[in-house]
């Protein structure tokens, strides 16, 4: 991403020196370009020119105010899968009308926060939260919108924790289930049917199960339409992939190169599309700034130790995700089968395993790319630690856009009673 750039051999944000930063705010702290965040949005923007369409941000991805802020700005819709997340995208300034809410486990209070801010839609992902929706619409006197979100079954070869499209997903009801649905809604008071949804999985690095997934997605909003649903939107979900791997990911479609491939199926719908990308719009917009603590050589391993650890990303650890690692200064040089790990008690705690890493000394800054996705979300207290700092950076000028966590921050809430 030309937003993070060398200049004189020193990795820049948009401009602002790497060393600034880390400086005055200290590590681990993630970096967020906004001009990386913009284009990546207007490249999905782009792609789907010619259709009637909305890109909504899935939240999970980055959820920090200011990231947000610039999305809703921008004209993006936001996609939820919780009350704290409507609460958020309120805040940043999403319009309502905007905002699509997900989720296997939407509890009453998130249906009536949902009611009560007049979101665009539900997507219903069971018979039991729909009925759930028609019966509390009632008791607050609101007509709920819902899209039904169908599991189209189709296997993505992404990681099994973040696919969700195939037969044994808890995700979504069938074809054959979301028909009965749709039936049932007609003798609903309260609710709506206005849409489909799918959603394949996460980092789906092929066109090929979006193109399956989205054909049969359509073909069942055109079948709704001929029973007399006003279908109107047709929600295909995210799931594009960022190469995080730079040998070996090779290219990955674009935008471009996906709605092209699925294209005949949207155009077939003839309503419009809504798509809700995460990773692809944040992913490449941020990386973990942290220091080098140690070095340290064990039997044949050598490893660098950092500030950051698996509280702070959690990928590596959970999926085995790789990250590329880059020196923020430095020569150059390269330690082989080296282990980048954090600082916490499990051995789970790594951030690279094994890699040609930057040969990096104590107190060195190491810049741990792609991170802008699922990062600092997925970011806990564990072995009490608090969680980093966040800055965003536009056009040379940056501003920390989330406080590094205070040690009072870690107890917040926590009370010792009197009868200890
Ligand atoms: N829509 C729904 C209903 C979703 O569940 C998700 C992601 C998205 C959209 C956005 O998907 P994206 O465009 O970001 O791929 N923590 C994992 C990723 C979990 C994705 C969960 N759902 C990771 O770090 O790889």
């Amino acid at each position: 991403m030309d937003e993070f750039h060398r200049e004189g051999g020193v990795l820049h944000c948009e401009g602002a020196p790497l060393p600034d930063i880390a400086a005055s705010v200290g590590t681990p702290t993630y970096v967020y370009s906004y001009a990386a965040i913009e284009n990546a949005y207007l490249e999905l923007v782009d792609a789907f020119a010619g259709l009637d369409f909305m890109v909504c941000f899935a939240v999970k991805a980055n959820s920090n105010l200011a990231v947000l802020r610039s999305l809703a700005s921008m004209g993006a819709g936001a996609d939820i899968v919780s009350g704290g997340e409507l609460y958020r995208a309120v805040r940043a300034g999403f319009d309502p009308k905007k905002i699509v809410f997900a989720g296997v486990g939407k509890t009453e209070a998130e249906i009536v926060s949902g009611l009560g801010e007049r979101i665009l839609l539900f997507n219903v992902e069971s018979a039991s939260e729909l009925e759930n929706i028609e019966r509390l619409a009632n008791i607050h006197g609101k007509k709920a919108r819902v899209a039904l979100r169908v599991n189209p079954g189709v296997e993505t070869g992404t990681h099994e924790h973040i696919s969700t499209g195939h037969a044994e997903s808890k995700f979504g009801v069938t074809v054959e289930e979301a028909r009965g649905l749709a039936r049932r809604i007609k003798g609903f008071k309260c609710v709506e049917l206005i849409g489909v949804h799918q959603h394949i999985g996460s980092q789906i690095s092929k066109l090929e199960p979006h193109v399956e997934a989205i054909s049969r997605s359509s073909a069942l909003v055109s079948e709704l339409k001929e029973r007399g649903h006003d279908i109107r939107f047709f929600n295909i979900g995210g799931g594009l992939g960022v190469p995080y791997d730079y040998e070996n990911d090779g290219e990955l479609p674009t935008p471009a190169q996906f709605v092209d491939a699925v294209r005949p199926s949207l155009e077939a719908s003839g309503v419009k599309i809504l798509c809700e990308m995460g990773r692809y719009i944040a992913a490449r917009a941020g990386l973990l700034l942290t220091r080098v603590v140690y070095r340290k050589e064990s039997g044949v391993k050598s490893y660098i130790v950092s500030d950051a650890a698996m509280n702070d990303l959690l990928r590596p650890s959970l999926y085995g995700a790789h990250h590329e690692v880059a020196a923020v200064a430095g020569t150059g040089g390269k330690v082989s089968d080296a282990d980048l790990v954090g600082p916490v008690c499990e051995s789970g705690d790594f951030i690279a395993k094994g890699r040609d890493l930057p040969d990096s000394a104590e107190s060195d800054l190491l810049a741990v790319l792609d991170a802008g996705a699922y990062g600092f979300s997925m970011a806990s207290n564990y072995n009490s630690r608090p969680r980093p700092a966040e800055v965003m950076v536009r056009n040379g000028n940056w501003a920390v856009v989330r406080e590094r966590e205070h040690y009072s921050d870690l107890v917040k809430g926590e009370v010792v009673p009197a009868f200890l």
